[in-house]
């Protein structure tokens, strides 16, 4: 019944069609420690809202074999050419005879269920219309009593379904799921809605290199739910290997069984973990350091909505005879900065490489005010059609750029290299790769002490707190969160920076225990 594990086209038409339809496989051993843990609880049922190829169906024969009971295997699905490649996978037709095909968010079942086991489609909101946007709006409303966050995705739903149709006492979920369900904007309400009225009974991660999605750029998480009174502690884990069959001796033991390897297990407070986020390890210090806030603002970077056309190469600007005080010097990629400095030689070097350097930045003047080249070369914009994208069509005019002052720290994430601050030595602009960093004080003395801080790896490791994670340990920081960003005390007093009162006085609860018994 084993099969090989799925593989994903790295890119291309295919690799599209995977993230459209959210069609990624489940391997079986985690498929198999998650019905573990619901089937832990006594159902002598499974449903499984999205069967796909049908990872959890194959896993729940396998575990109540082991078990030497008899599992009815329910589901739903939207894409009958997944439930053939479930059949191909070994299933039989009576296996799949009680899948409904059905939307399981819109259009869902009657429910209740005991153990419902998942790995939703991860779409992520852009890729919503938007009239399934509006309608999962007032999903969150009719369930939450309030509206979530538009950027919160289909999964987000997904699991809000499935908590509404969860047995009341003895129901039990377990979705495997991207951690930005703990991480997004809309997570506090979320997870505060989730946290009054369920018990999170564990929560599993994973180290990049124990992913069960190898290749795939999101962190996932299994959490396990059960529909009964809420507990004021939970169990944390960290996989630290792959394939290995410790997940499912702890699920079936009722997580009770005490792993010796390749996966730790600690008790965490609720509150604590809530606040820190379900995803994150705990936080063992640093809780009450000053934060990014207290030094600087941030903001992102600019957003051209045509970098193509914005965006140039010296010899570009030139030969558009666009004159000097319509470009600005700015910075793309986050890729364009190996280092932890922007100085001219590195954009003397990538102007050799032929990577653009220059922004075109016009201002919001009448087209038939500009010199010449800028009009002629607005006008070429015009003609390839740029005022009807998507944002430059909420622009006006459509070529008026967004203005912001050279940052002299800029933050990079989500490079291939971890996230890290830059020094801004050349004065460039940056696009959205970076996020720009502006000290609250002009004073040379201040902007060398903050660096020093912003430098240090103590405070880089801190992102982890305040930032979104994706596959193999990438980090993305919103603005907002990125002010958040503790600061280590001991680090700031060092570099000579007045460390606000309120943060010193600031107490927030921490336990972090490791799990005794077994
Ligand atoms: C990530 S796959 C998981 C499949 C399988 N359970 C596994 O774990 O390998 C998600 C599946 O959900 C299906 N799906 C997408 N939207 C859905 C919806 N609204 N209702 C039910 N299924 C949906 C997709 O076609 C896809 O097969």
């Amino acid at each position: 019944m084993m099969r090989a594990q799925q593989k994903f086209p790295p890119s291309g038409p295919e690799r599209e069609a995977l993230r459209e339809r959210g069609q990624f496989w489940t391997p079986d051993w985690i498929a198999e420690a998650m019905v573990g843990y619901v089937l832990a609880g006594g159902s002598d049922t499974i449903f499984d809202p999205a069967v796909g190829a049908g990872a959890f169906f194959r896993a729940a024969k396998v575990v109540s074999r082991q078990l030497g009971r008899t599992c009815k295997l329910m589901g739903t699905e939207v894409d009958e050419e997944a439930l053939k490649e479930a059949q191909a996978s070994g299933l039989s037709e009576s296996d799949l005879a009680l899948v409904e095909l059905r939307d399981f968010v819109l259009n869902p079942p009657a429910g209740p269920f005991e153990a419902i086991v998942a790995n939703p489609p991860y779409i992520r909101h852009h890729r919503l219309t938007q009239t399934l946007k509006g309608q999962l709006r007032d999903l969150g409303k009719k369930i939450i009593g309030q509206s979530l966050d538009g950027r919160a995705g289909l999964h987000v739903y997904f699991l809000l379904r499935a908590l509404e149709l969860l047995e009341p006492e003895r129901g039990r979920l377990a979705f495997i799921i991207s951690a930005d369900i703990c991480e997004g904007v809309f997570a506090s309400i979320l997870w505060d809605w989730i946290s009054r009225r369920y018990r999170i009974e564990a929560v599993v991660t994973f180290a990049p290199e124990a992913s069960p999605f190898q290749g795939v750029d999101t962190n996932p998480i299994i959490l396990m739910i059960r529909r009964t009174a809420p507990a004021p502690h939970l169990l944390w884990a960290r996989c630290t290997e792959p394939g290995t069959a410790e997940l499912k001796r702890w699920t079936l033991s009722g997580l009770r069984y005490r792993p010796t390897s390749s996966l730790e297990v600690f008790v965490r407070k609720l509150d604590e973990a809530l606040a820190t986020g379900l995803s994150r390890s705990p936080r063992e210090a640093g809780l009450n350091g000053p934060r990014l806030g207290d030094f600087a603002s941030v903001l992102r970077g600019i957003a051209t909505g045509a970098n193509e056309f914005f965006f140039l190469t010296r010899k570009q600007g030139e030969a558009l005879g666009i004159p000097d005080e319509f470009l600005r010097k700015a910075i793309g990629r986050t890729r364009d900065v190996p280092g932890s400095v922007v100085d001219e030689r590195l954009l003397a070097e990538l102007e050799a490489l032929g990577r653009p350097t220059l922004l075109f930045c016009p201002d919001g003047r009448r087209l038939d005010q500009f010199p010449p080249a800028v009009r002629r070369y607005l006008e070429e914009g015009e003609r390839k059609g740029l005022p009807r994208r998507p944002l430059l069509a909420t622009r006006r005019p459509w070529y008026k750029m967004e203005v912001r002052k050279a940052p002299p720290i800029l933050f990079a994430y989500l490079g291939r290299r971890h996230s890290r601050f830059v020094r801004n030595l050349a004065g460039v602009i940056p696009l959205t790769g970076f996020l720009c960093v502006y000290p609250r004080s002009d004073d040379p003395a201040f902007l060398e002490k903050l660096w020093s801080v912003l430098s240090h790896p103590a405070t880089l490791e801190n992102l982890t707190f305040v930032g979104k994670s994706y596959g193999s340990g990438c980090i993305k920081v919103e603005p907002r969160a990125l002010e958040r960003l503790i600061l280590p005390e001991d680090v700031v007093r060092k570099s000579g920076l007045t460390i606000p009162r309120r943060s010193v006085q600031e107490v927030l609860p921490l336990q972090w225990v490791p799990r005794i018994g077994g």
